[in-house]
């Protein structure tokens, strides 16, 4: 596949997010990010555009992926599980401008619980399931070539380790997965097109800390 050089990250001030953008810019390349407000992105970790504005605002996500190559979509809602469309939505404006420029790659964070039955989910994180829920139909049903990373519990407090494993349509050894390691993967998913298409889980057993 091309070679990704300029990237768009959606949710870079998030938990994930933050992790993702800071190797995003260590690996040299070159990021966009759209958010809401730019004093959530630490002064250390400088993306090369910041695009102030919202993924429910179908204009600014145009803006935000025009000149890409690549798109990674973290969005999240933190500590609010209450029902939302906020990612659905945000993803349907993402896969319309991908495809207004031409744009193919995307890497997405969504969650394990998508290999589960929802009956099985515990019901408080129901809601927030049914919407990734709805954003893999999106991304499923855009044709693009899309990885869709449903990782386990994300771990805030576990380092970046560059070493864990991916298993496809089924859920590996471990319930957890660092932050960094999982920013890692996202960006490993743009130098290659092994995942493209495919539902991926990562674990690790890490060291108690
Ligand atoms: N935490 C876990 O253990 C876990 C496990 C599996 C899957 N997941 C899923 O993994 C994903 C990432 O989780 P996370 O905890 O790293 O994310 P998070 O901390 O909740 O961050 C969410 C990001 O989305 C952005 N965002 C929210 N609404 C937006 C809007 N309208 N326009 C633009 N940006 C918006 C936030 O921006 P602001 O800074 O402006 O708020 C933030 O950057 C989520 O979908 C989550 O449900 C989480």
């Amino acid at each position: 596949m091309a070679t990704c050089k300029n990237i768009v990250i959606f949710g870079a001030t998030g938990m994930t997010g933050l992790a993702t953008l800071a190797q995003a810019l260590d690996a040299g390349y070159t990021v966009t990010v759209l958010v809401r407000d730019p004093a959530r992105l630490p002064p250390e970790h400088r993306p090369a555009r910041v695009v102030v504005g919202d993924v429910l605002n179908p204009a600014d996500v145009d803006k935000a992926v025009q000149g890409q190559d690549a798109v990674i979509i973290i969005l999240g809602t933190r500590n609010d599980l209450s029902p939302t469309t906020m990612m659905s939505e945000g993803t349907r404006n993402i896969v319309a401008a991908m495809k207004a420029h031409g744009i193919r790659k995307v890497v997405v964070c969504l969650s394990a619980f998508l290999m589960w039955d929802l009956q099985k989910v515990p019901p408080k994180l129901q809601p927030v399931t049914e919407d990734h829920i709805r954003m893999h139909r999106i991304l499923q049903e855009s044709g693009l070539d899309c990885v869709s990373v449903m990782p386990p519990h994300i771990a805030d407090d576990q380092p970046l380790t560059g070493d864990y494993t991916v298993t496809v349509n089924t859920s590996g050894g471990s319930r957890v997965i660092s932050k960094h390691d999982l920013g890692h993967f996202f960006l490993q998913c743009l130098t290659t097109s092994e995942y493209d298409g495919k539902n991926v889980y990562l674990s690790r057993h890490y060291a108690k800390v």
